[in-house]
């Protein structure tokens, strides 16, 4: 059977596959201009905390799912414990929603390629990226390249396609960012921004900056939709669990603060504003590239390692649903493959639209199409599954089982077992629901009530289960 499903060549391929998924346009995209914008080294300071309470133990908590469940994230939350399948459920819907309009922005990166390529910009940039990104037909088109050369990889499956393609793209990708790192860092006055980057002024970390640096440590780890739990359900029985865990959150903050000092500096140097917002890398970083000696060759070296990491995330993106279609309708690969993809198609026109022709129809909630489906995945989707991820490893699945399942049947030592679920229970479910409260509206006087209220729940739940028996942990 899980040769069927298919299963990671080597330990190494899957670590680079998961890496893949975790490093995307959310480190090199979102982090700088979500640091540039909440004073840089706060921002980075609570990233990082963050990572390190949450990242690590929701990233094992999954992987743990997939393998014991062998199945998608669907089919592997209801092989543990039947019924909660609907947690996987909300994943897979998350990630199809995710890839559709993460799609239109990977578009872009490929037409810059072909800027860059085709001896650069000349011309305002601001002009440029906005005439570009309203002109209907043309980023669709790019968008739609995307999403046939992910189709292309996913198409020849797990070890084939997407293990083949990120032991490829991963270490070019590396090497790539470590020539810009160093080219940005010795620009003149580089030092403004990495010291803007990286020293932190703590009055700026209020709890705005917390909220939206928590939803980028799920969004930048691919946390909270069933992508960590489908790529480990193709894991063998041998893999060390913790270790990989561990690994690629490491790997995924490394590339992120690489990418804040590939670009803050850059953009310190030539004297331009960091807080340019999504706009950073298509406006502020032309400039700066048409301003430096050999701007089109670095400009080429940097939006190929953007559309590296892209194309490894939009990979899993597609995998997480292809998955789901081949294993719950039992359709073969090549054909569930096609069919999301060519409705993925589909719904890329209204999300390029969003910034052309259908920008101002905001009907949905009084946001357009895109910004509509933003705040559903980041504010809703992500956050709930990330909660009821907590609720499902730290209070429903059962605990020897899990244990087992973590620590290869007692073969891997992992000491902090009990912190890791004590971590889970209680700090995960507050946090998850700090963010999800927060994002439905309650205002911030009840926050506290209800977050005592939820406490309050928590500990009872854990008294009950010391009642049934179930081991202190
Ligand atoms: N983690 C990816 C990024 O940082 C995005 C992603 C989310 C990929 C969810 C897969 C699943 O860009």
């Amino acid at each position: 059977m899980s040769n069927e499903r298919g299963n990671w060549g080597s330990s190494v391929g899957f670590v680079l596959a998961a890496a893949g998924s975790a490093i995307g346009l959310g480190n090199l995209w979102k982090f700088p201009y979500l640091a540039g914008k909440n004073g840089g080294g706060a921002f980075v300071i609570v990233y990082l905390s963050l990572v390190v309470i949450l990242g690590f133990s929701l990233m094992l908590g999954e992987m743990a799912i997939g393998r014991r469940g062998k199945s998608d994230a669907y089919g592997s939350y209801n092989n543990i414990k039947k019924g909660w399948g609907f947690v996987g459920m909300m994943g897979i819907l998350c990630c199809f929603v995710i890839y559709s309009y993460y799609v239109v922005i990977a578009g872009w990166i490929v037409k810059y390629i072909g800027l860059f390529l085709s001896g650069g910009l000349n011309g305002d940039p601001v002009d440029y990226f906005s005439t570009f990104i309203s002109s209907g037909t043309t980023p669709i088109v790019y968008s739609i390249i995307m999403v046939v050369a992910t189709a292309l990889i996913v198409l020849k499956g797990v070890s084939g396609g997407i293990e083949k393609a990120s032991k490829i793209m991963m270490p070019t990708l590396f090497i790539f960012m470590l020539v810009i790192v160093v080219r940005s860092v010795t620009l003149p006055n580089a030092m403004d921004g990495i010291k803007y980057f990286l020293k932190p002024d703590f009055s700026l970390i209020t709890p705005k900056v917390i909220i939206a640096a928590l939803g980028q440590v799920f969004f930048s780890l691919s946390l909270g939709m069933g992508a960590m739990i489908t790529y480990g359900s193709y894991l063998s029985p041998e893999t060390k669990l913790v270790k990989s865990a561990f690994c690629i959150p490491v790997l995924d903050t490394i590339i992120a603060l690489l990418a804040g000092l590939a670009i803050l500096p850059a953009v310190f140097s030539f004297g331009l504003e960091p807080t340019a917002g999504p706009g950073l890398i298509f406006i502020t970083l032309p400039k700066v590239f048409s301003a430096m000696p050999f701007g089109n060759v670095f400009g080429v070296i940097f939006f190929v390692l953007v559309l590296f990491a892209a194309l490894t995330s939009t990979i899993s993106l597609l995998e997480v649903v292809v998955s789901f279609v081949v294993d719950q309708f039992k359709l073969d690969r090549k054909k569930a493959t096609v069919l999301v993809s060519a409705l993925i198609a589909l719904l890329v026109i209204p999300n390029s639209n969003s910034f052309g022709s259908m920008a101002e129809l905001k009907v949905f909630f009084g946001m357009n199409f895109f910004d509509f489906l933003c705040y559903l995945t980041d504010n809703i989707l992500l956050p709930a599954g990330g909660l009821l991820l907590c609720v499902f490893v730290g209070f429903v699945w059962d605990k020897e089982d899990l244990k087992n399942e973590v620590t290869n049947h007692g073969e891997v030592k992992f000491e902090m077992f009990s912190l890791w679920i004590v971590g889970v229970k209680y700090l995960g479910i507050q946090l998850l629901s700090l963010i999800l409260l927060q994002a439905v509206g309650v205002q911030d006087e009840f926050l506290v009530y209800a977050l005592g209220t939820i406490f309050a729940v928590q500990i009872l739940c854990g008294r009950l289960e010391a009642k049934r028996g179930v081991k202190a942990v």
